[in-house]
């Protein structure tokens, strides 16, 4: 049985690095009519903090892929579970992510989007797994570059647990 064991990341430094993001997207999109694409559910709570510290006018839409289910490791196959409602015509999208492993959900989701034709398309991920990576992916805005583990907190969860604690944390076996 995996629990949380030590912090990796706490709540002052995500607050501090979010808001740093928030102001290079709002810098980069002064004048645009933003989406943002927030996948569930692990993307839930970094956008919700994301957002509100956004200055251009916006709308949400969400986006829901088949998780990992009990496992730490990825089968791999990546499949839309909710698609969203929004129109993207003339649209700039932010596809908003908690965390990017070995890519290929990005990548299954990415070209997904680009299909709805929207006016541009770019990527914040609030974690990346750089050395995990097995399928390259356009990463626009990322917040921490972390370690080959299993980690949960600030919405990232392990079987569906943990996605309420505060600071992001590296789960191991039990004592
Ligand atoms: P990828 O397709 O391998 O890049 O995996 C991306 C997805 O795997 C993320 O959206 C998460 O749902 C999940 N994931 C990958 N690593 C972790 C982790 O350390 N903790 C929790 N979820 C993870």
């Amino acid at each position: 049985m995996l629990t949380p064991k030590s912090t990796l990341i706490t709540r002052q430094e995500i607050q501090s690095r979010v808001h740093e993001m928030a102001k290079e997207i709002s810098r980069a999109h002064r004048d645009d009519d933003l989406m943002v694409i927030s996948v569930l559910k692990g993307a839930v709570i970094f956008a919700s903090d994301l957002v509100r510290h956004l200055t251009m006018p916006l709308s949400m839409d969400f986006v829901a892929v088949e998780s990992y289910g009990q496992s730490t490791e990825s089968s791999g196959i990546v499949k839309i579970t909710r698609d969203t409602e929004a129109d993207f015509t003339g649209r700039h999208v932010l596809l908003v992510e908690d965390i990017v492993d070995t890519g290929l959900t990005l990548r299954y989701l990415l070209q997904h989007l680009s299909g709805k034709k929207p006016a541009s398309l770019e990527v914040a991920v609030l974690l990346d797994k750089a050395s995990r990576r097995q399928v390259q992916v356009p990463v626009t805005y990322r917040g921490f570059e972390i370690p080959d583990a299993f980690v949960v907190g600030y919405g990232l969860d392990y079987a569906g647990r943990y996605r309420n604690l505060p600071d992001i944390m590296v789960v191991a076996e039990e004592d």
